[in-house]
């Protein structure tokens, strides 16, 4: 199953769902649900940058996918009421990128750049002198012809995002005054995204309706959003159902095969393989990856980082190890250790 196709990823699905996801964006920090120490700490920074008439310090932002990262920076646009030109590491091929993206900025205003591990290394240690003292040097010409120019740039925000802090190189992320990890969502901070959306969809919702998608959205507002958008459909087409309620919820859930906890087929065979044929661990990551056939890279960044939060998978030296909690959840006895 390609990873666009499965229901409970955490990334985008298409230009469609992208247009979707525009009209549920929280437009102020009154709207961002949850995440309340990040809000509490920007609250104050913007405050102060306005009082003093100044740029807002530069901002990284990191946390899995679907989390709130592009809405959070657009929403600080909107509270310091500047522009905010939106970019992303693979899209800034050469320098050449970068200076025109700056240049077109005004003082205060926002350059996001989403993805920003994945910045070329020539753009990125363009970016130390803009980020630090706003100007760069480039070099205009060719031959006997190309000269040094200095470039002044007005003072402006970087804001970054990254679904792995890990990747960044120590003198970019050392940039950044303002470094913000986004957590995954508690089920009544998804319930309340969910009610609200539901709202915006002009779609009725009974509250347990929305605690029972919450409690299936692995703790991300993107998959909330995208299984109401489901079961909103199944509510509209069935007879008895035009609420949306836990029994809606769990009928549409289970021919989706998204089960109580949020995991699709994949988690649940990745699981299972653990246990099937490593007596639930330790396996390596590449091995793992290689029984389940995903790539390394796609267990570690969409399948892994949920099953570790929910605690049915632990971390060890060794290797990945199913829990205790994991077993249970599969309905599974656990081994006796000896
Ligand atoms: N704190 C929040 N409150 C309400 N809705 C949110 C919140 N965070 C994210 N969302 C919703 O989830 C969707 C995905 O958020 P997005 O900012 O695109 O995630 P990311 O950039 O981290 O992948 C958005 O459409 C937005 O409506
Ligand atoms: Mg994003």
């Amino acid at each position: 199953m390609a990873d666009d196709d499965r229901l409970v990823s955490p990334e985008p699905a298409d230009d469609r769902e992208d247009s979707v996801e525009k009209s549920l964006r929280p437009q102020t920090l009154a709207q961002y649900i949850g995440q309340a120490p990040i809000k509490h700490e920007l609250r104050v920074y913007i405050q102060a940058a306005k009082q003093r008439e100044e740029s807002l310090d530069h901002v990284l932002l990191y946390g899995p996918p679907g989390l709130g990262k592009t809405t959070l920076a657009l929403v600080i646009a909107n509270e310091m009421g500047v522009q905010i030109r939106t970019t992303s590491g693979p899209a800034i091929e050469k320098p050449g990128d970068l200076v025109a993206l700056l240049n077109e900025l005004q003082p205060g205003d926002i350059l996001f750049i989403d993805e920003i591990h994945r910045l070329p290394k020539v753009v990125e240690e363009m970016l130390y002198s803009a980020m630090e003292d706003f100007y760069i040097d480039i070099v205009v010409g060719q031959g006997p012809t190309a000269h040094p120019v200095h470039f002044p740039l007005p003072p402006f925000t970087l804001i970054g995002a990254t679904t792995r802090a890990g990747l960044l190189s120590a003198p970019l992320r050392d940039r950044f005054g303002i470094v913000e990890h986004m957590a995954y969502y508690d089920a009544d901070d998804l319930e309340d995204i969910v009610v609200r959306s539901a709202e915006i969809f002009q779609t009725p919702i009974a509250p347990a309706g929305a605690k029972a998608i919450a409690l299936r959205s692995r703790g991300t507002p993107r998959i909330a959003n995208r299984l109401l958008k489901r079961i909103r459909d199944f509510a509209e087409v069935s007879p008895d159902h035009d609420t949306i309620d836990p029994v809606i919820v769990d009928h549409a859930l289970t021919l989706l095969r998204v089960d109580s906890a949020g995991l699709d087929p994949i988690d649940i065979k990745l699981l299972t393989t653990m246990i099937d044929y490593y007596n639930g661990g330790p396996v390596g990551l590449n091995t793992l990856a290689a029984n389940i056939g995903e790539e390394t890279e796609t267990v570690a960044a969409m399948y892994e980082p949920y099953l570790l939060q929910r605690g049915f998978l632990k971390r060890t030296a060794q290797g990945r190890v199913v829990t205790p909690a994991g077993y249970e959840h599969l309905g599974r006895p656990y081994p006796q250790q000896n």
